[in-house]
């Protein structure tokens, strides 16, 4: 199938779509990711206030849509069925998203505000394997220690409260309109993202399979 995951930063997006991509077999395209692995990469010669695709995503600010689509249309090429994670974030990406793949299911996760910044602040990440905990919600067997692969658990540096709030703004601002642009499609479902992670996993489960 394939799958467009909508949501705050925090919803829950990466988190499920790890498992939509086992369960299904699908690729799991995140830009997110994407662009962490590239963070330090030359963009000066775009013109925009950061030369990196890094001095956006500190401050919380979208990367210039140049540089995600190249990822997006790069990503799409190789994928059978996908897993969008993070993507589209305003209406100019939709747009080029449209005219670019069908869609089978959109999802949104829906969690309130203080929720996701709780989530934020309290999570942890693998820097080697890329696995995510949280201090209290999905600790590791051994504090601070990555359960995959023994390395030391890192804090993301957008996961400070005063990044998390732009993000939050960023995401009223810019991506609110991209829901909009897919509610009342008949791929749409929103769902509670307010529930453990298995909880929300059988939700989301369950509207991917009565779509695909
Ligand atoms: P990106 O990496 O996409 O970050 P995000 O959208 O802010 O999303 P997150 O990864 O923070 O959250 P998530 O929803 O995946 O939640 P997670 O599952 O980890 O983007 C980062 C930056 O890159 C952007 O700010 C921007 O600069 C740039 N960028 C990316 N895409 C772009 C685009 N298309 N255009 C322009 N710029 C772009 O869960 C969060 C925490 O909560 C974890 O600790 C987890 O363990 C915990 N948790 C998860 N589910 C639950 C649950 N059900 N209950 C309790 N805790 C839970
Ligand atoms: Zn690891």
């Amino acid at each position: 199938p394939h799958v467009l995951l909508l949501g705050a930063p925090g919803a829950g997006k990466g988190t499920q779509s790890k498992r939509i991509a086992e369960r299904f077999g699908v690729d799991h395209i995140t830009t997110g990711d994407a662009l962490r692995a590239n963070k330090g990469m030359d963009i000066s010669e775009l013109g925009f206030e950061h030369d990196t695709p890094g001095g956006f995503m500190d401050a919380g600010e979208l990367v210039p849509d140049e540089v995600v689509n190249e990822i997006v249309v790069t990503a799409l090429a190789d994928a059978d069925g996908f897993v969008l994670d993070g993507y589209p974030r305003n209406i100019e990406q939709a747009e080029f998203l449209d005219e670019r793949t069908d869609l089978d299911a959109v999802l949104l996760l829906s969690v309130p505000d203080d929720e996701l910044v709780d989530r934020l602040t309290g999570r942890r990440v693998c820097p080697d394997c890329g696995a995510n905990y949280h201090v209290e919600f999905d600790t590791p067997e051994e504090a601070g220690v990555c359960d995959e692969c023994g390395a030391a658990l890192v804090q993301r540096e957008d996961d400070t409260e005063e990044t998390v709030r732009e993000r939050l703004r960023v995401f009223r601002e810019n991506t609110e309109p991209v829901i909009e642009h897919y509610r009342g499609t008949d791929a749409f479902a929103e769902i509670d993202g307010e529930g453990t992670p298995d909880e929300v996993w059988d939700a989301v489960a369950d509207a991917i399979e009565s779509r695909a």
